[in-house]
């Protein structure tokens, strides 16, 4: 069954749903994005997402498409028509369309697409088993803190990953693990340490990293915001990585290393079910 798709202040059947060539996220991936995941039907975690929305358009200097009151009565518009329980909302702004220059055109009008796509976000399956991760160079550019549309490098090291065998990459630069190809990444240390990455350019600021923090600290984990090394993860005694698809995803593989017996670990294991019940509760759910 066709999607139905908001581009512009239009809800149309995706085979319909079109952008300019002239649209400079084409151009230039001159444009940023928010996946917000679905539960039941509601929006989790919502108003983190559009306030990093609104951050990664000041930092590009895109005018805002609407105010948040707008955005989001469109992003629950989207959610209801395509009758999505659970999976993600993808919403994409770009500068908009205008002959192609380098410079920013000052007066054009951003352009803003939405649409859904049917997941598993909790209860699934490859929770329960974990995944293998690869370390691949991380070869982006300096602003990871923005969520720009230009996600080639992300694309090519996850392929690079899943070329060798490995179901995801993390990536590595100056040594240090930065991120997943689409998710923060963590390890947890023989005192039961979990050790990711301070926030910084170098990475961005995952919304699901936030929530998985704040339940740790909540439940009494220790936790170190600090770079770790590849060696290090393959020494781990669990890892994981987190994102809005996938709010903790356990990993039992890195590179060659099998970690916690090849099964998800316990302060993973934790930290799903933590989640979970967090989110639903969010949207008055019961688990
Ligand atoms: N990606 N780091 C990168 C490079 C990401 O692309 C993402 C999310 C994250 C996690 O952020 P959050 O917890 O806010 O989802 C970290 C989304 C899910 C995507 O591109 O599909």
């Amino acid at each position: 069954m066709s999607r139905i798709v908001y581009v512009n202040g239009e809800f149309l059947a995706e085979e319909d749903a079109k952008i300019s060539v002239f649209d400079r996220g084409f151009l230039f991936s001159d444009g940023v994005y928010e996946v917000s995941s679905v539960i039941r039907g509601k929006l989790i975690d919502n108003e983190r997402h559009l306030a990093r929305l609104a951050r990664s358009l000041g930092e590009l200097n895109i005018k805002a498409p609407g105010t948040d009151e707008e955005i989001i009565a469109i992003q629950k518009e989207v959610v209801a028509r395509n009758n999505l329980d659970e999976g993600m909302l993808y919403l994409q702004v770009t500068r908009g369309a205008a002959d192609r220059t380098f410079l920013q055109p000052k007066d054009i009008e951003p352009s803003m697409v939405m649409f859904t796509q049917e997941l598993c976000i909790i209860n699934c399956p490859d929770t329960d088993i974990g995944i293998s991760i690869k370390t691949i160079p991380d070869i982006r550019w300096q602003r990871r803190d923005i969520k720009t549309v230009s996600l080639l490098a992300q694309s090519m090291a996850k392929q690079a990953a899943n070329d060798a065998g490995a179901n995801d990459a993390w990536m590595v630069e100056d040594g240090f693990v930065t991120e997943g190809s689409s998710n923060n990444a963590y390890i947890v240390t023989d005192d039961n340490t979990i050790v990711t990455r301070n926030i910084s350019n170098s990475i961005l600021s995952g919304i699901t990293r936030r929530a998985v923090l704040e339940l740790a600290r909540q439940n009494n984990m220790k936790i170190e915001e600090r770079p770790f090394t590849p060696e290090e993860a393959e020494n781990a005694m669990e890892a994981f990585s987190t994102a809005a698809t996938h709010p903790v995803m356990p990993i039992v593989k890195v590179n060659d290393r099998i970690l916690s017996n090849g099964k998800p670990g316990p302060i993973a294991a934790k930290l799903v079910d933590l989640y979970r019940k967090m989110a639903l509760e969010s949207i008055g759910e019961a688990d």
